[in-house]
């Protein structure tokens, strides 16, 4: 995301499932002053993005709120990288008044980002506090303005003292008169290659996947899954991320949001046309607890693309605004034993699952599993029916991978292409760099269900087994 959001649809406080996120883009310069976009119902939270330098001149952050207020066409505070922005200030208390929630998004792709150590991140966590939060500065860009929080944009980096500064906020925060929130905004390759850590160390309100990242272009192709069913899921990790929330977060109510381009200009691929992101949208709502809303980056394109923001909203609230009730678990029970062809779905441990491909496990949320968790369901699922099974053809027990190069974790494998590792033969499922065989790579023997699935009729894909 680069410069500015506002947060389409929420759940904090009450965790009422509405809330928009909104950011200025400080890539483009048609961004209308922040209280614009407080006039109607559609958003409630709006993260202003960005704080992209956290140590300038002075000791203090700099940031970037495209042409809202920057530090080329503003004045600056003497000695310091950092705005006077002091008509946004009266914008943030506008918007606040109508009852929406501003907080500060520190980060964005490319931002000078980061700390060296747990102390330099308790330090900025003061600083913060002080220049924009619940404290006191001679330099405070919003004036006498609070904001509600921040959130945690990190594209980059090392995710050392991340955790200890979102404590250090949270302590600051804990004695105030108002509530303070905090999130994050990772990919959605689970777990967050900068924040996944610091999202098990340290407690947040809310979670904004950015479902819509290069490389793994998580929103182009399983979306029609959920909606068409008839592609096996493999990449829609919503699952994983409830399970998170459910499990693993120290906030055992951190709500997760579908992050999402407003626009097809506001991102490099990923984005959905307004009816598909909102049949996404109440999908999720009525599948997984922790669903929060959606976060749509960024305000000023949704509004120009037809109000997107709008009308995800009005689909949400359609949905039901508040609440959840589990749906019941209506696919048959897991039977362990049984060998399922991908698109099969079981109901086990409070889920239903579906088969990414040729499934023999024991359901269970993990990244490169068999499984994909697609709804949270009440009960035990109806009996089990007898599945259509299918054994892997039985491997050649010989054979020899003359002439085929060893598996390099630099190298695009396009989908059958071939490659040797540990001693085996690798066959890629489809497109993929950098993943060990195991995961894209389908080892010798094992037949690659979802791809044979999208074949009509459905042929039996032989695939000759070698040893190195
Ligand atoms: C920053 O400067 C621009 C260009 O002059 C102006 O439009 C904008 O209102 C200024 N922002 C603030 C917060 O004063």
């Amino acid at each position: 995301m680069s410069s500015s959001k506002f947060l389409l649809l929420s759940v904090f406080a009450s965790f009422s499932l509405l809330k928009l996120a909104l950011a200025f883009d400080n890539t483009r310069f048609d961004n209308k002053p922040l209280a614009f976009y407080c006039e109607d119902d559609a958003i409630d939270v709006f993260p202003v993005a960005f704080v992209n330098t956290f140590f300038g001149p002075g000791g203090v952050p700099s940031m970037n709120l495209a042409n809202i207020c920057n530090t080329v066409d503003n004045t600056t505070f003497p000695g310091t990288n950092l705005p006077n922005c002091a008509s946004v200030g009266n914008d943030i208390k506008t918007c606040q008044a109508k009852g929406k929630i501003v907080t500060l998004s520190l980060g964005g792709a490319g931002g000078a980002v980061g700390f060296s150590s747990d102390s330099q991140g308790e330090t900025f966590a003061d600083t913060i506090w002080n220049v924009f939060l619940g404290g006191s500065s001679a330099t405070r860009p919003f004036g006498s303005a609070v904001l509600d929080g921040v959130d945690l944009d990190i594209e980059g980096g090392s995710s050392t003292g991340y955790a200890a500064f979102v404590n250090r906020i949270r302590s600051h925060a804990s004695g105030a008169s108002k509530k303070y929130f905090i999130t994050a905004a990772p990919q959605c390759p689970f777990p967050d290659a900068s924040l996944g850590g610091v999202l098990n160390a340290a407690s947040f309100d809310a979670v904004y996947v950015q479902f819509c990242k290069k490389p793994y272009l998580c929103f182009d192709w399983p979306l029609k899954i959920i909606l068409s069913a008839d592609i096996p899921p493999k990449d829609w990790d919503f699952g994983l991320w409830d399970d998170w929330a459910r499990q693993t977060s120290p906030n055992k109510n951190v709500k997760i949001y579908v992050g999402a381009p407003a626009s097809s200009t506001a991102a490099g691929s990923g984005y959905q046309d307004i009816s598909t992101l909102t049949k996404i949208a109440v999908q999720m709502r009525k599948s997984f607890p922790s669903f929060g809303g959606v976060m749509l980056w960024d305000a000023s394109q949704a509004y120009v693309n037809g109000r997107y923001d709008l009308a995800v909203k009005n689909a949400l609230s359609a949905a039901g605004g508040t609440g959840f009730t589990y749906p019941a678990c209506s696919a048959p029970a897991f039977a362990a034993g049984t060998n399922y062809q991908g698109g099969s779905q079981v109901s086990f441990g409070g889920y239903i699952w579906q088969a990414k491909f040729f499934a023999s496990s024991t359901p269970s949320n993990s990244p490169n599993g068999e499984w994909s968790a697609i709804s949270a369901c009440s009960g035990t699922g109806t009996a089990p029916t007898s599945v259509p099974t299918s054994s892997p053809t039985s491997p050649p027990t010989s054979g020899s991978c003359a002439g085929i190069a060893a598996w390099s974790s630099g190298e695009v494998y396009t989908g059958g292409q071939q490659a040797t590792f540990n001693g085996h033969l690798w066959t890629a499922k489809w497109w993929t760099e950098g993943d060990t065989p195991g995961g894209e790579m389908l080892p010798c023997g094992e037949r690659n269900v979802e791809k044979e699935a999208r074949v009509d009729p459905p042929r039996e894909v032989k695939q000759v087994c070698l040893t190195a």
